[in-house]
């Protein structure tokens, strides 16, 4: 019998992604979205390119009688990849309640059923925000956290905190925990992809959305910072490539190869690329020529991040092979779909 995941935000960005490696590499997936941030219509995204369905269940994970109920049906799980959260880190400095309280309660809620219904392998979406301007570049996992910048930053601080205490005392319940850098681009095949609600805060949605004429320009924020041409400079990954890395991690969990009870790896590629440096990529994969000016820069914005990945790349066993370019044709060829199907 396959090995069956629930997947939860299943339906959004990064989760739609691994499902699909999920699918493609034999296991049973079942998701549960609230649609809040997400579309039904994904799923058929999905069954096209996998030829299967997942197994669908739309309710909020905040609610704990529904989640029980679930667990009582779905009592043979083997693993739970846990995407679902808010993350748009504007609003979560309007809306701080907002946030703790979907993001924390979604987690500790399920948490807690994995010990009463003893499902012993989880894995949680971290970021690099965890970091904030690091002391020293690459950033390694061992790297202390900064004082978050926002509540958002400061919900996936404080679950992994929660996630260590909690393994501590289930020494049967298994936590890796992966620490994303910037996700970009979207399936090849250009059947799901980043779907942001309203103008989008993240650069490279900004940048497709400009490029085909529904944002008048891209403001660049700052160019006063001090790196090779003044922009700021990110770890930018193909979301493929992370999402097959949840399909390793599953495997290293119900393979019995994890080292400690909760592991923690960086996702990035490795490499740094300033906001011009994608933005002439971009132009360079399309042919377009963006519209972008130069203004000051954003509040909360930290220089220059990217990952030491070596922990990933040899413990691991995994690696982002996705290029810069193809990764941002990728997105450039989603907008260009969503924008003839609608
Ligand atoms: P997304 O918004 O596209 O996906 C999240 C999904 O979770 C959505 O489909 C939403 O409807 C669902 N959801 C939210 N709250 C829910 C709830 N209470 N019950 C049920 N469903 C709920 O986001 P994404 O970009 O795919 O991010 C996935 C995860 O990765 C998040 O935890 C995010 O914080 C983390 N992350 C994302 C990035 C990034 O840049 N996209 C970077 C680092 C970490
Ligand atoms: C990238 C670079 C901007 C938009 C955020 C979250 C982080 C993580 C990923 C979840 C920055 C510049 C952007 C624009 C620009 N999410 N930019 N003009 O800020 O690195 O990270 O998303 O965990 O927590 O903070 O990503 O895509 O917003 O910005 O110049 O219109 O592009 O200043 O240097 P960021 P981003």
């Amino acid at each position: 019998m396959n090995k069956l995941i629930l997947v939860t935000g299943g339906t959004g960005y990064i989760g739609s992604h691994t499902v699909v490696e999920l699918m493609n590499n034999g296991f049973d997936v079942v998701i549960i979205d609230n649609l809040s941030n997400s579309e039904k219509s994904v799923l058929d995204g999905i069954s096209e390119i996998t030829g299967r369905r997942p197994y669908f269940e739309q309710f909020d994970i905040c609610d704990k009688e529904k989640l029980d109920n679930f667990f009582k049906i779905y009592k043979k799980l083997d693993a739970i990849i846990h995407f679902a959260a808010y993350k748009a880190v504007g609003e979560s400095i309007e809306k701080p309640l907002m946030y703790y309280q979907n993001n924390l309660t979604t987690l500790t809620n399920l948490l807690e059923c994995m010990v009463n219904y003893k499902i012993p392998n989880f894995v949680f979406s971290s970021s690099a925000t965890v970091y904030g301007q690091p002391d020293e570049l690459p950033v390694t996992e061992k790297a202390s956290f900064k004082p978050a910048d926002s509540p958002y930053g400061n919900t996936k601080q404080i679950a992994e905190d929660i996630i260590r205490d909690t393994v501590k005392v289930n020494p049967d319940l298994n936590a890796i925990s992966l620490r994303y850098f910037n996700p970009i681009g979207a399936h090849s095949s250009a059947l799901i992809g980043e779907l942001p609600r309203g103008v989008p805060n993240n650069l490279v949605p900004f940048i497709t959305q400009t490029a085909i004429g529904i944002r008048d320009e891209l403001k660049v924020f700052g160019d006063d910072y001090n790196t090779s041409d003044g922009s700021a400079v990110r770890d930018y990954i193909n979301v493929v490539d992370l999402a097959k890395a949840h399909v390793v991690s599953i495997k290293r969990m119900i393979e019995n190869k994890i080292k400690a009870n909760l592991e923690v790896f960086n996702l990035g590629t490795g490499k740094g690329s300033s906001v011009l440096e994608i933005v002439n990529a971009f132009d360079k994969v399309t042919g377009e020529k963006l519209n972008y000016k130069i203004v000051d820069r954003r509040s909360g914005d930290v220089e220059s991040v990217y990952a030491d990945t070596k922990y990933a790349n040899e413990e691991l066993g995994w690696k982002a092979r996705i290029g810069l370019e193809e990764t941002l044709l990728s997105a450039w060829n989603w907008e260009k779909y969503i924008r003839n199907r609608k």
